[in-house]
């Protein structure tokens, strides 16, 4: 076989897997019952041991890390009690963020959604649970990156963040991020890359990045500080559009061939 044929032989095969495991989510329908089984398990968990909520564990990092220590001191003492937006009073628990302190790669979500109020898991819904299929869709396991939102109280119906919320929520990311010290970010959806086109735009060395629609970032790598900043659709945009899926297949090669 040529060279050029193994080549493509070896891509389809690439993003035939990838396409796998993304189909078998959506219109799978054993995936459909596991995703009720969670949401029924996630409210009982929520009902009882999962109020006290402790650090996600830890599966890369050596647990009770200086970086550990650091996410659990954000959690316990400044958020977990936060009242510095309206989001605050309607929560049920707060979503800080979950994976190993020690990764490479974090991704940036928007906000949590119902599982993820009640678990107090970021990304636990059926857009989490296609997330995690992204991530392992590149060889990664979940525990092995890190995963938190803009946002760490659920807004109401889901609708989308005020400007007021993110600005009251964002310390708490760039401390996490500060703490985290990732060198690749995965940006999901317009909040999130908006949010981290602010960053850039305000430091010091930053060119100016206007956000105009994921199609124009996406495929692309910004520089925040020394990290890189990868942006892509999020998963709930896949569940309604699958025909993106390819691209974030694109983006999601592009960050493994940045983690080697
Ligand atoms: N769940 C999250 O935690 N974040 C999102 O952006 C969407 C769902």
């Amino acid at each position: 076989m040529s060279r050029k044929l193994k080549k493509s032989v070896a891509q389809y095969k690439d993003s035939f897997a990838f396409n796998t495991a993304i189909n078998e989510f959506y219109s799978d329908k054993a995936g459909e019952e596991k995703h009720a089984e969670s949401a029924v398990a996630a409210r009982q968990r929520a009902a009882g041991a999962l109020r006290d909520v402790s650090l996600p564990p830890l599966f890369k990092s050596v647990e009770n890390s200086e970086k550990d220590k650091a996410l659990k001191k954000l959690r316990d003492v400044q958020i977990n009690n936060c009242i510095k937006c309206g989001l605050a009073k309607k929560r049920n628990l707060i979503v800080f963020g979950e994976g190993s302190s020690d990764s490479d790669l974090m991704f940036i979500g928007e906000a949590p959604g119902a599982e993820e109020d009640e678990t107090g898991r970021p990304f636990v819904g059926r857009a989490g649970q296609l997330l995690t299929k992204i991530i392992e869709s590149i060889n990664l396991k979940r525990e092995y990156v890190y995963i938190a939102n803009i946002i760490k109280c659920r807004p109401p119906g889901n609708r989308n963040p005020e400007q007021s919320e993110i600005e009251s929520c964002s310390s708490f990311l760039r401390e996490q991020i500060d703490i985290i010290k990732p060198k690749i970010i995965c940006t999901l959806g317009k909040f999130s890359s908006m949010f981290i086109f602010n960053e850039i735009s305000n430091s010091v060395d930053g060119e100016s990045i206007e956000f105009e629609k994921m199609g124009v970032h996406r495929g692309k790598i910004y520089n925040y500080k020394s990290i890189k900043v990868v942006p892509t659709y999020h998963p709930s945009y896949l569940l309604r559009n699958p025909s993106a899926k390819k691209d974030v297949w694109e983006d999601m090669k592009l960050i493994r061939s940045m983690l080697s």
